[in-house]
């Protein structure tokens, strides 16, 4: 199978490279870049082991121009790219490949909301219906057969999978923080992003309302069966200095008795059969224990008497939190074996 991957040359597309030259069902694949096209792969990404040679003959070996990609002929398009962009260019694709768009573009239902957030008219609000959220593990179903599979971002993704089978057990708002690596930022030139600006030193930042996944977490926080059309988060994010990397801490209040078994039991239910989501062995998940995997970890703490609700999740924000749900998205939407080619294994 043929995989072409918009964005080839930024963290997302790297890493999905990364995946993709390992993955047994994908035998080509083809690196699109606005800026670099003609530049050997290998020459913009020297980390790519030489396994990759094989799957980029079509191109050989380099950086291709959008319009020499072939897209139509592909059997999947990843789009790395900034939102705005991505629906602009992957957008018209879509009916003809399937589309997996890790961007923000096809992740709101409601154009006027997307216009709030991300300060534009939506590039092509006709192709909101033929959208799926690609949070795999709750909505395996429609991405088997969606046009366009909108991949959650990274602070949706960490924050819903732990917080979803508890909607109808608690009250809203609730209050998430989280604190993740510069890499979530994107491979970008930018004064804030330096070493000297980020090592040794940590803020929160649009604290509260003002980030932009906060209407992508209420919108999908609202969806599940018992949840209420209210539900919303005061959502604070955080910048660490570690490369990569997420964690999040979710308090609430509950609004029915839950006991710390109960709590437990209803997470292992949920996703007893789920690869790439685990109950945590430690207390509080760590994350090291899944740095480049495509592995959610997840805790749960019951203050029975507050009658509060605490859970902890780590992610690797690049391969859970990006290209690793992407790949998994792909493995669903082509009916390969989900669990193909992605790491489960972290680091120690
Ligand atoms: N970083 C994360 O942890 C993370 C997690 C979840 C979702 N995402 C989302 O995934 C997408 C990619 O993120 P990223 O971190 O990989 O970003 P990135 O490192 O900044 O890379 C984006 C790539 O898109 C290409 N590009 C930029 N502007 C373009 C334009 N106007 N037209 C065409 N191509 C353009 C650039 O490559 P060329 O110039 O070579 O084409 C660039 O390398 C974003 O929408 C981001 O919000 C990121």
């Amino acid at each position: 199978m043929t995989a072409v991957i918009l964005g080839a040359t930024g963290y997302t597309g790297m890493v999905l490279m990364r995946i993709l030259a390992d993955h047994p069902e994908i035998d080509s694949i083809v690196p699109v870049s606005h800026s670099s096209a003609g530049t050997p792969v290998t020459d913009v990404d020297p980390g790519l082991g030489s396994a990759i040679a094989a799957k980029l003959v079509t191109t050989g070996g380099r950086l291709v121009a959008i319009d020499d990609a072939a897209p139509d002929a592909a059997d999947v398009v990843f789009s790395a790219l900034p939102h705005g962009a991505s629906a602009d260019i992957a957008g018209p694709l879509a009916g003809r490949v399937p589309i997996i768009d890790l961007s923000a573009d096809f992740r709101l239902a409601d154009p006027s909301l997307y216009q709030t957030v991300y300060g534009a008219p939506h590039p092509h609000p006709d192709l909101l219906a033929r959208s799926v959220y690609g949070l795999t593990e709750w909505y395996r179903e429609d991405v088997r057969t969606a046009d366009v599979i909108a991949n959650p971002g990274c602070y949706p993704t960490a924050t819903l999978l732990p917080l979803l089978p508890f909607v109808d057990v608690i009250r809203f708002p609730v209050i998430v923080n989280a604190l993740s690596g510069i890499s979530g930022a994107g491979r970008k030139e930018t004064r804030d992003l330096l070493f000297n600006e980020r090592s040794e030193n940590m803020n929160a930042y649009n604290p509260g309302r003002a980030h932009r996944h906060v209407p992508e977490i209420e919108q999908a926080l609202r969806i599940p069966p018992g949840a209420p059309q209210t539900a919303s988060v005061v959502f604070t994010p955080h910048l660490v200095p570690v490369k990569q990397g997420m964690i999040v801490t979710t308090v609430a209040e509950l609004s029915q008795p839950l006991s710390q078994q109960e709590a437990a039991d209803r997470l292992a239910t949920v996703y007893a059969d789920e690869p790439f989501v685990r109950l945590s062995p430690r207390a509080v998940p760590q994350s090291r224990d899944v740095r480049s995997t495509n592995r959610c970890d997840i805790a749960v703490k019951v203050l029975e008497s507050d009658s509060r609700l605490m859970l902890f999740s780590a992610i690797d924000n690049l391969y859970k939190g990006a290209a690793g749900q992407a790949v998994q998205n792909m493995n669903v939407r082509l009916g390969i074996p989900e669990a193909t080619g992605l790491r489960i294994h972290g680091e120690f």
